[in-house]
């Protein structure tokens, strides 16, 4: 792991979601917060920054009061002209096994399920009664057991911790 310019990630969002990135629902529940510095990996070649995960502490609030923790994984990116070159696996499993060690609540995050469905065990079987503060899609909220943190299957609305 090297030392990377926050401004070299931003850059590498920018070329993988394009610049309107910030209106995304994701953003809204990770505004304020810092990423997760155990659970946030850059990979690098030859110097250069081919791809970026973060991971992002949230809650899920329920009617009764009650936030259950939740760590939201994402954004996952790829440098566009790598992309499909096994990176995007490496740094999801480099991830997933940091946070079966550090991770301090179940795995949540907004993706498309062929994807992290098929490779790292992510499904919406938990999620049809959380809501989030913004549009998405019911099939692409995403969750995954972790660290023995199981997943709240209760309603409620998931936000910053
Ligand atoms: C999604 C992303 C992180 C995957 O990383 P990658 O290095 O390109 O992908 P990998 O090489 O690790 O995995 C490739 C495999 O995943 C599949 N795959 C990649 N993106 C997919 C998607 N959105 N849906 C379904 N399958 C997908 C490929 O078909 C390939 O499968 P194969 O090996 O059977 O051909 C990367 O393409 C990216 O940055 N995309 C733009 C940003 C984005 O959408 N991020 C995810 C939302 S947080």
């Amino acid at each position: 792991m090297a030392n990377i310019e926050p401004q070299a990630v931003e850059h590498l969002l920018d070329a993988a979601f394009g610049p309107d990135r910030f209106g995304r629902t994701a953003y809204r529940l990770r505004e304020g917060a810092a990423a997760i510095p155990a659970l946030s990996f850059a990979l690098v070649e030859d110097g250069m920054l081919v791809g970026t995960i973060q991971c992002w502490p949230v809650a899920l609030r329920t009617a009764d009061g009650a936030a259950h923790p939740l760590v939201m994984v994402g954004p996952v990116a790829v440098r566009p002209d790598v992309q499909r070159g096994g990176h995007g696996r490496a740094l999801m499993t480099h991830m997933l096994e940091a946070a079966e060690a550090n991770a301090d609540g179940a795995l949540m995050m907004i993706g498309d399920p062929e994807y992290y469905g098929r490779f790292f065990g992510f499904t919406a079987d938990a999620t049809g009664a959380w809501d989030l503060p913004g549009p998405f899609e019911k099939r692409r909220l995403l969750a995954r057991a972790v660290n023995g943190h199981a997943l709240p299957v209760n309603a409620g609305m998931i936000g910053p911790r």
